[in-house]
């Protein structure tokens, strides 16, 4: 069984005539994490939406587990295993939060929330209110909730920690490492430099839609991913 998960080679990729990512190449093994870092507005979204299946590139492959993605619909790459939390419009405001949970599984196995509830008790607490009326963070860690209760292969996690409070943030990470060990594989966009450096096992680091550094984590210092961060 081949260690490589995911591939993405040579990507073209934009809105309309608006070229993004301009030629955009990574991977991530089974069992660890790719770290994607980039200014504002340099297209790490937008590598997130391509991978996802959400904008279909111009030029470039995306393979998973060894084949070819590109045709493949958002629906069919989550179910070929490929889950991904988007960065903006997380949750259904106005569904409870036990909905988000459970509307889009057919089994009600508990046993997939069991962790990320022990550690976000606030979500609990919350489970029958409108996900509409939670805060920013909340609907945040709703969201990687979520994706974590999926269990899938590997997850797209686009800027988890947005708005949620260091102590939340601290056990996302402890949540990713413990999904690594089973096998899984993550990509996460991350502005916060501490928590991806306490997650990713490789960095990407992107400037206008080009991939500026590969490496990994103990290959590289701190110090040199904030240069490449300052505007
Ligand atoms: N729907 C869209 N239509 C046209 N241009 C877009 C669209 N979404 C994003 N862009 C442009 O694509 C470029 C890259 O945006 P993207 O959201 O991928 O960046 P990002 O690195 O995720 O930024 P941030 O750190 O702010 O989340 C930006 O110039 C942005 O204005
Ligand atoms: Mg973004």
């Amino acid at each position: 069984m081949s260690l490589l998960f995911l591939k993405f080679s040579n990507l073209v990729s934009g809105y309309g005539d608006t070229m993004v990512l301009r030629d955009v190449s990574g991977s991530v093994e089974r069992g660890s994490v790719l770290g994607v870092l980039g200014r504002n507005g340099v297209g790490k979204t937008t590598l997130m939406k391509t991978l996802a299946g959400y904008i279909k590139p111009q030029g470039g492959t995306v393979t998973l587990n060894g084949r070819n993605v590109n045709a493949l619909a958002p629906q069919d790459r989550l179910h070929a295993g490929m889950a991904y939390a988007p960065q903006e419009n997380v949750v259904f405001g106005d569904l409870s939060v036990h909905e988000n949970l459970w509307l889009h599984l057919d089994d009600k196995d508990e046993s997939r929330y069991e962790s990320c509830l022990k550690s976000f008790p606030r979500l609990v607490e919350r489970m029958a209110q409108r996900s509409g009326l939670l805060s920013g963070g909340e609907r945040k860690l709703l969201s990687f909730t979520r994706s974590m209760g999926l269990r899938s292969p590997l997850t797209i996690l686009d800027e988890p920690t947005e708005g949620v409070q260091p102590e939340n943030i601290h056990r996302m990470a402890t949540l990713v490492r413990s999904q690594c060990a089973t096998g899984a594989a993550f990509v996460i966009v991350e502005q916060n430099l501490e928590f991806l450096l306490s997650v990713a096992d490789t960095v990407l680091v992107m400037d206008h839609g080009q991939v500026m550094l590969d490496s990994r984590v103990e290959s590289t210092s701190r110090e040199k991913l904030e240069e490449f961060l300052m505007v």
